[in-house]
């Protein structure tokens, strides 16, 4: 299994999975429709699923061209508000590509139906906002027990897995985890590996989870550096998480 990213728009970040010249592919989260043509082209390879985490504009604006140029299918969450989707999939089904099994995992918070799709053969994890590198979308309404509980869902996956998110808001949320984490090298090891990344015009993604695990705050609730930052006493990880996330908000 192979994955191409793409970058649309100011920060998204769109892949193409698939494997190898001759191929099927799928693409996750099409913002736009003429990187994902071109990528196809220069692949020689042929659409076939077009993948939805949730159904915000700048993730699924690619979707009528490609659905109207390629004889592929659109999978995404039931969300009312998520146009062209051909077949609806929730947590614990899977979208079978022919070369890999993606299981779809429900990871609900920054939207209520909000989807990652993980491929375990291929050590791959792709999150659309609900996890970022260093970071995680924000939540909207009241949902941060169930973003926190997301949140857990995708740690629990393997150390080795890469994660590939829809943004690279990857510098500015390395920069607020050593804000909250100023004494951990880690953190500042990791953003300054990142800033080098970003300077040098090379994606920041994918990241690989044991490294998020020690460095991105939002997964770290129950850290007494990050228990401290967050200023709960006696909270609970979930309290915590809902302060870091408000703290981020401002910031
Ligand atoms: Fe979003």
């Amino acid at each position: 299994m192979e994955i191409e990213i793409l970058t649309a728009w100011s920060d998204n970040y769109i892949y193409v999975i698939h494997n190898g010249t001759g191929s099927s592919a799928a693409v996750v989260d099409p913002s736009m429709a003429a990187p994902v043509n071109n990528a196809l082209a220069e692949l020689g390879v042929t659409l076939t699923h077009v993948l939805i985490t949730h159904y915000h504009a700048d993730h699924i604006e690619g979707c009528p061209e490609l659905r109207a140029s390629h004889s592929c299918r659109v999978i995404g969450p039931p969300e009312s508000r998520t146009p062209y989707v051909d077949n609806f999939v929730t947590d614990g089904e899977s979208v079978d590509l022919g070369f890999t099994q993606l299981r779809v995992m429900g990871v609900p918070g920054h939207t209520e139906n909000h989807l990652a799709f993980y491929s375990e053969s291929g050590k791959a994890l792709f999150t659309g906002d609900a996890m970022f590198v260093g970071g995680c979308g924000r939540v909207f309404g009241d949902s941060y027990s169930q973003m926190w509980a997301s949140l857990k869902k995708l740690r629990a996956l393997p150390d080795d897995v890469r994660v590939y998110c829809g943004h690279d808001y990857s510098v500015e949320n390395l920069e607020f985890a050593a804000h909250l984490d100023p004494a951990n090298s880690d953190v500042t090891d990791a953003l300054a590996a990142i800033r080098d990344k970003s300077r040098q015009g090379i994606p920041t993604v994918p990241s690989l989870l044991s490294t998020e695990k020690t460095v991105n705050p939002f997964l770290r609730c129950e850290d007494p550096a990050i228990i401290s930052a967050a200023g709960v006493r006696a909270g609970t990880a979930e309290a915590v998480f809902a302060a870091i996330r408000k703290m981020k908000d401002r910031w």
